[in-house]
């Protein structure tokens, strides 16, 4: 017995996942929930006809995450015109939805110098370029689909507030997670009241390290005057998560985090410019496009690559900036961060944002008054202090339509393309109204992150 953890102990006795008994009530783990939510939130409201829509920006997210809708449900989503500049992009957006040339243009600016053709715009262009086409499709009374973040300031983000209000107009922001059947499952515990009220939330995002040196240091997303400060360009998901399930307004933030690992001080002696420039330790580094690139073939999506093949990667590691030492880039956005926020009535939300890690998915854990839940977005385990009931909630039982972000990509375009054509905007949960504060959590924790964590006011008004 002497050998024994106090786990396997705890194992032996049925109750390892929490350790021990509570309130002289022991944990009940066998009850273990299963299913089954909708596969989408909004299945009933059927169409009349399909909305059309104009992609701008026929990358990542216009060409994988929401046309995509348009291949799988016609019926639903028609995309009629195309803003790309790269060729073959612009080409495969053309081809797949037999886009009349008359509707493909090379920049967005000339979508808006038509009279307005379609319902919508999918505004999926680099973060700088969102304000732009997202004033000028409001111009012209389109409904929005605007990829986060919404905009780079606070001023931009409330010109769009504004004009979408004066137009009354759907703008429905990218907070995909919303949608995902994890995240909606929380979201449905907490509401229910089954565990009391909110008191404090850990939330955790692991960003893992090729990701972050593929995204947040060589790619879109590393130089904030570019994008953005990396708690909006990514962490605006995890600041409207919390804001979204505390249900209350956050009031005040301090925040800490710098850029540690990814600074020219660190690059090692023989490194170069590009890993293929002949670096003498590529072979050793963690971070070797050519190995991630080239021989891997991992994150290919962002690369300039009309077709995947070794010369075309190459290519693209000579010139372009994939192929760039992560020690030697133009990055400037930090690769940890730790934000405290309050929300009304004294609840706190500890959140971390970690560049090196080996893993992703958020971790979650929330504390109420009647019980916890913590998750992992593969699992949510939910314990009632009152009754000793534990639930083990798995994700990977549900209904998933296969698309991105665990269902969340296609579960915002569905109720997207309901809120259009029914101009309702109760359909979707992430309106630009609701996206708001949570963006200002972030541009105010990175106010305070510049000035050495003091602590700031989160006010809309
Ligand atoms: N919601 C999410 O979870 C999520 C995930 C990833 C990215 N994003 C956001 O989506 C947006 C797009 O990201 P992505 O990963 O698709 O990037 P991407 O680089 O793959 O796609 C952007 C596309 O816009 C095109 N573009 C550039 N200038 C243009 C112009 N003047 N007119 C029209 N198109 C132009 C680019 O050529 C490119 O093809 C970004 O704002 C990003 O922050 C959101």
């Amino acid at each position: 017995m002497s050998n024994w953890s106090r786990r396997t102990v705890l194992k032996s006795l049925g109750m390892a996942a929490v350790g021990a008994p509570l309130a002289g009530k022991t944990i009940d783990t066998k009850n273990t929930e299963t299913n089954s939510l909708p596969l989408f939130r909004n299945d009933k409201k059927k169409l009349k006809e399909p909305i059309k829509a104009i992609v701008c920006g026929a990358g990542g997210r216009g060409w994988g995450a929401y046309s995509s809708y348009a291949r799988k449900y016609p019926d639903e989503l028609q995309i009629v015109g195309v803003a790309e500049p790269i060729p073959y992009r612009r080409e495969r957006m053309a081809k797949a939805f037999n886009i009349p040339e008359e509707h493909q243009f090379v920049t967005w600016e000339h979508v808006f110098e038509l009279p307005k053709f379609a319902d919508a715009i999918i505004i999926t262009t680099p973060d700088d370029l969102h304000h732009g086409p997202a004033m000028a499709g409001l111009n012209l009374d389109y409904d929005l689909l605007l990829e986060k973040a919404i905009a780079q300031s606070w001023e931009e983000c409330n010109d769009i507030l504004k004009l979408a209000e004066k137009k009354e107009a759907i703008v429905a922001v990218c907070h995909v997670l919303r949608y995902t059947s994890y995240f909606r499952k929380m979201k449905e515990v907490i509401d229910s009241g089954e565990l009391g009220e909110v008191v404090s939330v850990q939330h955790f995002e692991p960003i893992e390290r090729f990701h972050m040196c593929h995204s947040f240091v060589r790619g879109n997303w590393g130089n904030s005057k570019k994008s953005n400060p990396i708690i909006l360009s990514k962490s605006c998901h995890d600041t409207d998560i919390l804001r979204w399930i505390i249900d209350k307004p956050s009031t005040k933030v301090s925040s800490f985090g710098s850029l540690s690992v990814f600074r020219k001080e660190n690059a090692p002696a023989g490194s170069t410019a590009r890993c293929t420039d002949g670096c003498a330790v590529e072979r050793k580094c963690i971070y070797s496009a050519i190995r991630i690139y080239k021989e891997q073939r991992g994150w290919l999506g962002h690369l300039n690559l009309e077709e995947i093949n070794d010369k075309t990667i190459t290519r693209e590691l000579k010139n372009g900036p994939y192929g760039r030492c992560v020690y030697r880039c133009d990055n400037d956005v930090v690769d940890h961060q730790v934000s405290n926020f309050e929300f009304e009535g004294g609840i706190t939300a500890a959140f971390s944002m970690e560049a090196l890690t080996h893993y992703g998915g958020r971790r979650t854990r929330i504390f109420c008054t009647n019980g916890d839940m913590f998750g992992d977005e593969k699992t949510l385990t939910i314990t009632n202090a009152i009754t000793g009931k534990q639930d083990v909630w798995d994700v990977r039982k549900e209904k998933n339509d296969g698309s991105g972000h665990g269902g969340g990509d296609h579960g915002l375009v569905h109720d997207f393309v309901r809120a259009v054509s029914f101009k309702d905007p109760k359909l979707l949960t992430s309106t630009i109204q609701a996206s708001m504060e949570s963006h200002l959590m972030g541009f105010q924790a990175e106010a305070s992150r510049l000035n050495k964590g003091a602590v700031k006011e989160i006010k809309l008004k």
